[in-house]
């Protein structure tokens, strides 16, 4: 599995250059090199970014849990694949190894498969950061079965949609499960989510909490005592390189979720390949991602990618700061971890704690930091770099999306100068490019510009789960025969990106993407409200946060006001979960319009900025004077 792992920059140019004139000589001889096929592909890449389509490796037949771990029995059995370390330090960890894994998965594939799963139907997993989560994710492949993950942060009415959205036969979900020191009931969540499921028949509940819960006859499993009967052997099914393998979720700006799909081949190459390099992962390292499965990064970097290569990945179930800010900088102590991959709003959610908290653990064993999700400020990326890091270790800052699969823009450890705010370059088989508003590229460098892909790679995402026209739309429209990204970047003079941040009206809060719209039409479900518009604001931690602007039905007096944010927050929590929360409300008589009716939300940002010394061009606006009332009640 080292085919493929790049170890100087005059061959990262050499690589890249080859990958850019030959993608499809270059994708074909790591897939061949590299994995497990029960047959190879007649046709490496066949695509056409018009309709859009795009297939690799068609004809050839696999499954990724072969790749993941039964291939990797003969030499590495006793190997740790995945290290569990529990929500409370004082639990016990797991260690995993990939023959446990692999009878687990096989076991879990086995209950599925009694439960009357077939290849293409749709699971949808709720669970905690438990291994049942990865092994779940893996025995629906082990089927062909499709997977969903929706993560356990999210409400009853946010699963129900993603539930009913890809039509998901089966829940896979936990009594409850551990976050610092509380627990939250996720079975409760789930029967609530039920109510408006009716195409739900089973419900198989792993026990984390020993809470009590109510179990619906004949509809609810103890998942325990199915995988105890279960055989814990399950032949892989035979998978075609472009069956879907995973549906995600993923806001948009308008609308519902997008179930974005990616299939088996392209994914499985993709992410193995750019998890080998991308971390410099080496046999006998212990590798931890600290996002959720309930993400794309811990899909692609806890999952797939690590499990390809025969990493041993590390899970963790708790959060930051329990039982103190120092957790993260224990574990690593304690499992000598190698590559710790994170987000920035950690880093800086960390960074504000004593220093003592890192200071007192031995972070020697690190060779590389990662970060993910949104852009690294300068700040947070030095004190990465001088507290954790110690200077010795390279910080990759890879830019990528639920949609791209696996990692598009990152240095490479070691090899790639790394300057901060920068994810530097593509990857090998990717062609980026900055567009401008009117379409056209943007050759000359130091220009904002609009991130385009020029050219398919192996994990793009396929389509969203039963609305292709709104994928050709929403990624395919913007420009023509392009990728369209949805973030702003620059390029320096040495071909180097650094992405600026969303340009459509998707906003990341704490590395989370939110769509304003599906929050707007949540406040507006208030009785008492008219009309709403949500924007991102500059926060320390979260990087984002957003500023509700909220327009009442009838001019309540000020003495409600808390009572109705509270509520409001409350339906948010409810209907989207707890990380839509908006920081700020302001209560509005009217928002700024432009004659077509569209709200002007260029102004509102930069009011919730404090930014209003220049709010540029407001004469096209319908009614200017909103403006001076706003500016002079914002919080
Ligand atoms: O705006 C970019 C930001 O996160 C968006 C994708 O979010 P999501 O699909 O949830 O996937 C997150 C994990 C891959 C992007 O459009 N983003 C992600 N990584 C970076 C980033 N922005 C700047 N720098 C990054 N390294």
């Amino acid at each position: 599995m080292s085919n493929y792992h790049i170890k100087h920059l005059e061959e990262y140019y050499k690589i890249y250059r080859k990958s850019v004139r030959e993608p499809e000589v270059f994708w074909e001889k790591i897939a061949e090199e590299n994995f497990t096929w029960y047959k190879k592909w007649d046709n490496v890449l066949e695509w056409d970014f018009k309709k859009p389509e795009v297939k690799w490796y068609q004809g050839a037949k696999l499954n990724i849990t072969e790749n993941c771990i039964d291939r990797h029995l003969s030499t590495k059995g006793n190997k740790t694949a995945i290290l569990f370390e529990p929500n409370n330090p004082g639990e016990e960890t797991q260690h995993i190894t990939y023959n446990q894994l692999h009878e687990r998965v096989n076991r879990f594939a086995n209950v599925l498969k009694n439960e009357g799963l077939k290849k293409g139907d749709r699971v949808c997993i709720y669970l905690p950061m438990i291994p049942d989560l990865a092994v779940s994710v893996l025995a629906c492949a082990r089927i062909g079965a499709i997977h969903s993950v929706v993560f356990a942060g999210f409400s009853a009415t946010a699963l129900s949609t993603r539930i009913n959205d890809s039509d998901c036969k089966i829940v896979i979900t936990s009594d409850g499960s551990y976050r610092g020191n509380k627990t939250i009931d996720l079975k409760k969540i789930v029967d609530e989510a039920l109510n408006d499921c009716a195409g739900v028949n089973s419900v198989l509940v792993a026990k984390r909490i020993n809470s009590e819960v109510t179990m619906k006859e004949g509809r609810d499993k103890w998942l325990q005592p199915l995988l105890n009967n279960a055989s814990s052997e399950c032949e892989p099914e035979v998978m075609d390189a472009e069956d879907p393998l995973f549906i995600l979720y993923t806001s948009g700006s308008t609308g519902k979720p997008k179930g974005m799909v990616h299939t088996t081949a392209g994914y499985m190459v993709y992410t193995a390949y750019t998890f080998k390099n991308v971390f410099n992962y080496k046999d006998d390292d212990i590798y931890w991602c600290t996002a959720d499965i309930g993400w794309i990064t811990g899909h692609s970097y806890i999952v797939y990618g690590p499990l390809t290569n025969g990493a041993t990945t590390v899970m963790f179930e708790g959060v930051p700061s329990y039982p103190d800010y120092g957790r993260f900088w224990e574990i690593v102590e304690k499992h000598k971890i190698t590559q710790f991959y994170t987000a920035p709003t950690a880093i800086r959610a960390l960074a504000k704690e004593h220093l003592d908290y890192t200071t007192k653990h031995d972070l020697s064993s690190l060779k590389v930091l990662g970060s993910v999700g949104e852009p690294i400020n300068e700040e947070a990326w030095h004190w990465y770099n001088d507290h954790i890091g110690k200077k010795k270790s390279p910080i990759v800052d890879t830019w990528w999306q639920t949609e791209t699969g696996g990692i598009l823009i990152s240095p490479l450890p070691n090899i790639t100068p790394t300057i901060p705010t920068y994810a530097s370059l593509p990857l090998p088989g990717i062609q980026p490019c900055l567009m401008d508003e009117k379409g056209k590229e943007i050759i000359e460098n130091q220009i904002d510009g609009r991130l385009c892909i020029k050219y398919p790679w192996p994990s793009i995402a396929r389509t969203i789960w039963g609305n292709h026209q709104r994928y050709k739309e929403t990624y395919f429209s913007a420009y023509k025969n392009k990728y369209f990204t949805g973030d702003g970047a620059m390029r320096n003079t040495i071909g180097y990106y650094r992405i600026t941040g969303r340009v459509d009206d998707v906003i990341i809060v704490s590395g989370h993407n939110l769509g304003t719209a599906p929050i707007e039409d949540v406040i507006n479900e208030h009785p008492a409200v008219a009309e709403s518009a949500i924007v991102g604001f500059p926060h320390d931690v979260k990087g984002n946060a957003l500023y509700g602007y909220v327009i009442l039905k009838e001019t309540g007096d000020e003495n409600s006001f808390d009572k109705l944010r509270k509520e409001i927050n409350q339906m948010i929590t409810e209907h989207i979960g707890p990380i839509a929360k908006l920081n700020k409300i302001q209560f509005t008589p009217g928002l700024p319009k432009t004659r077509s009716g569209k709200i002007m939300r260029r102004i509102l940002r930069k009011i919730a900025a404090n930014e209003t010394d220049n709010l540029g061009d407001t004469s096209t606006l319908l009614n200017p004077e909103i403006v001076q009332e706003i500016i002079d009640n914002s919080l």
